[in-house]
């Protein structure tokens, strides 16, 4: 049956017509209420008490949850079934934090962690030496996407858990102006690369590979020292290899680890590198944590789960087009960009599982940026603007600068931007422009620190949210067949750019502005 023809949608339909008569104001009221809809994961609080839903409405997303199945999907996916069908592959990555009930790959997994902590070990102990024998100061990341956005959110986000003799440099976009800003005064006698490629034939990663070999023997004259200087981390060893690094220094990806979700293997090896074992176990333990509430808990206090279903309420139902993600900590910047690849890239699908065309909305936007930089550009538009959205504030409860006057303000904002979304402003008739309609829902996440465990559970309630997501909508969240068509788009108009084809059959835009652009 289509997910539009189940009674539990059709309910939803109709409580979302009268859920006017129930202004977020009204039932921002109930203290009971409150605090029913608050759960607590590790050092992570859930305050889902600002979401537009009355006690009808929740029992109705519940309903939706158990019509869905999304329980038993849950289940599927964490005992290793092959869910992403599309592909024909497991979706384990709660594996890589020992959260899931897979034996079969256990012992891999342990194998590849002992090697990425040995590694990690030798470059922070001075034991792993470049070809001077000097030790390594600096380590440039070379990779895109889900080989990319994690560790780098997770490296800024707890720089001060971090080793200060070792600092980690991040190279993705094929402009080469980044690239250049990541070897930007290093010395390659003590920059270690990593490559990380779980295909190995990404081309932004290729050509930014090769240029970084490239600066390496310009600079060093040193062909052999590759060895020394380069690692990699892949599924595919071949190309590794055919590439030039030497298969000592590869470390394993998996078919059954999507590349967003694949922080927790040895793509995060700057992560271990930079922060340590002890912290990086922190951080497995912390998604672990999660993984165990998710695969445990009834979907009435199962935080993914609702965070799944408040979501699918907002954007299906309350005609939600965005979704802003507002971590008012500076450490938490690149969390948007992060949650665009996880949450863009899994559910922007308007296919089924089952191959047919959706009939209702998927993955509406997600942007978003830092309080309080952010209410003095876009949230006028948010308090005044005409579209329906959702956000999620994220907000850390001590002060971890050391300046508590700041810490607090902080907070106090936050709390301010939340409420003024939920509860609004009525203005008197003579001055509309002042009105503010409310009635915008949001949840707010309040991690006790922002420490490795409570930012592993954090990032694991977003995974599982989205993989709850995907499975009230019926579509594959594993698969990214979307993003091929502009890669094969891209060759044949590289080739006319570059003078090994010419006039070959391109619209007449692209044809123009390719005759603009021709080096
Ligand atoms: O954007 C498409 C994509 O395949 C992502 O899913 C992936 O994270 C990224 O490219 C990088 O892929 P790879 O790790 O294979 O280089």
């Amino acid at each position: 049956m289509s997910l539009t023809a189940t009674d539990a949608w059709k309910a939803l339909a109709t409580a979302a017509n009268g859920i006017a008569n129930q202004p977020l104001k009204a039932l921002l009221a109930d203290e009971a209420r409150a605090a029913q809809l608050t759960h607590n994961v590790g050092g992570c609080h859930f305050d889902f008490a600002k979401q537009w839903v009355d006690a009808s409405t929740l029992e109705c997303l519940h309903n939706l949850a158990a019509a869905a199945e999304v329980p038993a999907s849950a289940a599927a996916m964490l005992r290793g079934d092959p869910i992403n069908r599309s592909e024909g592959r497991a979706v384990l990555h709660s594996a890589l934090r020992g959260g899931a009930a897979a034996a079969s790959v256990d012992a891999e997994v342990s194998a590849a962690q002992q090697k990425m902590t040995d590694l990690a070990n030798a470059i922070r102990s001075g034991t792993w030496r470049g070809y001077t024998g000097k030790p390594i100061t600096d380590i440039v990341h070379i990779g895109i996407g889900g080989s990319h956005l994690g560790p780098e959110l997770v490296v800024e986000a707890l720089a001060d858990y971090a080793d200060p003799h070792l600092t980690i440099h991040f190279a993705a976009n094929i402009d080469a102006n980044d690239l250049r800003g990541a070897l930007k005064n290093l010395n390659p006698a003590t920059t270690l690369f990593i490559v990380v490629s779980k295909s190995f034939t990404t081309l932004e990663t290729q050509v930014n590979a090769t240029s970084a070999r490239s600066w390496f023997v310009e600079r060093t004259g040193n062909v052999d020292a590759i060895a020394q200087h380069f690692i990699g981390v892949t599924t595919n060893e071949e190309a590794a290899g055919a590439f030039g690094l030497d298969v000592d220094n590869l470390l394993p990806m998996w078919d059954w680890v999507g590349g967003r979700f694949s922080l927790w293997s040895a793509v995060g090896l700057p992560i271990l590198c930079a922060v340590g074992p002890e912290h990086h176990r922190a951080f497995l333990d912390g998604a672990r944590i999660m993984d165990e509430h998710f695969a445990r808990t009834p979907v009435e206090g199962n935080v993914p789960m609702l965070s799944a279903l408040f979501a699918t309420w907002n954007y299906n139902f309350l005609g939600a087009g965005s979704l802003a993600v507002l971590p008012y900590d500076e450490r938490l910047a690149l969390l948007p960009d992060y949650l665009q690849q996880l949450e863009m890239e899994s559910n922007g699908k308007s296919v089924s599982v089952e191959g047919q065309s959706v009939d209702y909305h998927t993955m509406p936007i997600l942007w978003g940026g830092t309080g309080t930089k952010g209410q003095h550009a876009y949230h006028q538009l948010l308090h005044q603007g005409t579209r329906a959205y959702a956000a999620d504030f994220i907000v850390i409860a001590r002060d971890e600068a050391g300046l508590q006057e700041h810490h607090t303000w902080l907070v106090a904002n936050a709390l301010a931007q939340s409420q003024a979304m939920a509860i609004g402003y009525q203005a008197p008739a003579d001055e509309q422009y002042r009105n503010v309609p409310g009635n915008h829902p949001s949840t707010t996440i309040v991690l006790d620190e922002l420490s490795p465990a409570n930012l592993g559970t954090l990032l694991a309630a977003y995974e599982h949210k989205v993989f709850c997501q995907g499975a009230i909508w019926g579509i594959n969240s594993f698969d990214q067949w979307g993003v091929e068509l502009g890669k094969q788009l891209a060759k044949p108009i590289f080739a006319e750019l570059t003078g090994q084809t010419g006039g070959e059959a391109q619209d007449a835009a692209t044809a123009r502005l390719i005759k603009q652009l021709k080096t």
